[in-house]
């Protein structure tokens, strides 16, 4: 149904020590829930540094026409008027969440407690992703589920429920998303709605419910879990939110910044919750130098500004247990993997398999296709590392904007450059990312 821009290729190539300071956009994970959770408040929010990425503009899209009021009055800056918990309008048309999977899962379950019909589509990439995993609770709360293509996938039309029931719902794969679909539907329903997750992912949706007013508790569940409780039909009450800089943007410059000698690179208020920082753990065990230069909070949460040097880095054993807390980075992981010396394998990597791609094996392929020796084991993804890298390859992204990314941040250290089929999609999550990494050096052209 939608797309994005034409597919435009690009490449990049060695160049010489990336320097310089940067600010990454806001994150994409707390910009969809913004717009979400405003729209479900009585009143208006203002949302400052908000993601301006094509994924968040369709979650604003989505909110207008489903009643809420958004409005942009300035650079990343938006203003919500909400219609409170229960009030939204039937949409006039499908509503077309392009290539973001957030954006429609977690509408998917705040459509599901309103008593209203909604139609939900995407891209093609979107189109192949599973939404029955979020379908299944909704229809334990109430939610009805009129039509969707094959295997429940988009495009799919819900019936919300008329009278939601809350329900206790142990969430079969570690996934925000369908946690959030659950809470977001369990707000409309009286009662107790409980979310226990055998293993805690991003919680930035209960802790934005909380900031909201809602009733929220989270307690321990088992060695790596969480349970979470909400009180149904709250009021939530409009509040300001400021967006921190997106973690799994500044992966980017990062690792840029980690494989090309001599780098020096500061990215400035990042945020470091500790359920995104896999990513930070996992580069600290290769001999990363990134050192914390100024730790603070911004919008309820913890940020910092991270320095970045080149480092020599060594192989490393990543365990399944950290996966939810850097689910998005493994492609990045694994270009760092490919610059340093030794083994590094990856555990437990199924979800990546259901991502904007089959990020598993589109991973493995882009580094195939630039001379890295990788393989994939059962769902474990293991990269020879060598060092350094050959290049020369064409990167197919596969409407992925983080194998994009990824490919053209091996491209610039290493021996001959990389080319990447369509870059036009990083504009979903990291509008501005070749002028940024330019204006460290980066030679993307
Ligand atoms: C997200 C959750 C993750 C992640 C995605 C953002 C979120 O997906 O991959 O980019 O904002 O809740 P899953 O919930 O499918 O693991």
């Amino acid at each position: 149904m939608s797309h994005v821009a034409p597919p435009s290729p690009l490449t990049a190539r060695r160049t010489g020590a990336l320097t310089g300071r940067v600010r990454v956009p806001g994150d994409k994970s707390i910009s969809h829930r913004a717009l979400i959770l405003a729209a479900l408040t009585v009143g208006e929010t203002r949302v400052t540094g908000l993601l301006e990425g094509e994924d968040v503009i369709n979650t604003s899209k989505a909110m207008q026409a489903l009643g809420a009021t958004v409005e942009r009055t300035g650079e990343q800056a938006w203003r919500v008027m909400g219609v409170g918990v229960g009030g939204f309008a039937e949409p006039a048309a499908a509503l077309d969440f392009g290539n973001s999977g957030t954006g429609c899962r977690l509408v998917i379950g705040a459509v599901a407690g309103c008593p209203i019909q909604a139609t939900f589509d995407g891209d093609a990439s979107l189109r192949k992703r599973p939404m029955q995993r979020i379908v299944e609770p909704l229809q334990k709360i109430g939610a009805r589920l009129r039509d969707a293509a094959d295997g429940g996938r988009l495009p799919l039309t819900l019936q919300g429920a008329i009278d939601p029931i809350p329900i206790e719902y142990e969430a079969p794969v570690p996934s925000a998303q369908l946690k959030s679909a659950v809470l977001l539907a369990g707000l409309a329903a009286p009662g107790t709605t409980t979310v226990i997750e055998n293993e805690a992912t991003r919680d930035h949706t209960e802790k934005m419910l909380s900031h909201f007013g809602a009733r929220v508790r989270v307690s321990p569940h088992g060695d790596h879990g969480r349970r979470i409780t909400l009180e149904g039909q709250p009021e939530l009450e409009p509040a300001p939110i400021a967006v921190p800089a997106d973690p799994s943007s500044a992966a980017f410059p990062m690792v840029a910044a980690l494989i090309t000698p001599g780098s020096d690179v500061i990215v400035e208020g990042v945020m470091t919750n500790p359920l995104r920082a896999g990513l930070l753990t996992s580069l600290r065990e290769m001999g990363a130098a990134i050192e914390v230069v100024q730790e603070r909070t911004e919008g309820g949460e913890d940020v910092a500004d991270l320095r970045v040097r080149a480092s020599p880095l060594k192989g490393i054993e990543v365990p399944a247990e950290r996966a939810p807390t850097m689910i998005d980075e493994y492609p990045i992981l694994a270009v760092a993997a490919a610059f340093a010396e030794g083994v590094t394998r990856m555990r437990g990597l199924k979800e990546l398999r259901v991502k904007e791609s089959d990020r598993l094996a589109a991973t493995a392929e882009m580094l195939r296709a630039n001379g890295v020796a990788v393989e994939i084991e059962g769902d474990d993804l293991i990269v020879q590392g060598k060092g350094r890298a050959p290049g020369g390859g064409v990167v197919v992204t596969h409407m992925d904007h983080r194998i994009a990314m990824s490919a053209l941040v091996l491209g610039l250290a290493s021996e001959q450059p990389v080319q990447v089929d369509d870059a036009a999609v990083i504009g979903t999550s990291f509008p501005g990312f070749s002028d940024l990494m330019r204006s460290l050096g980066a030679d993307l052209s």
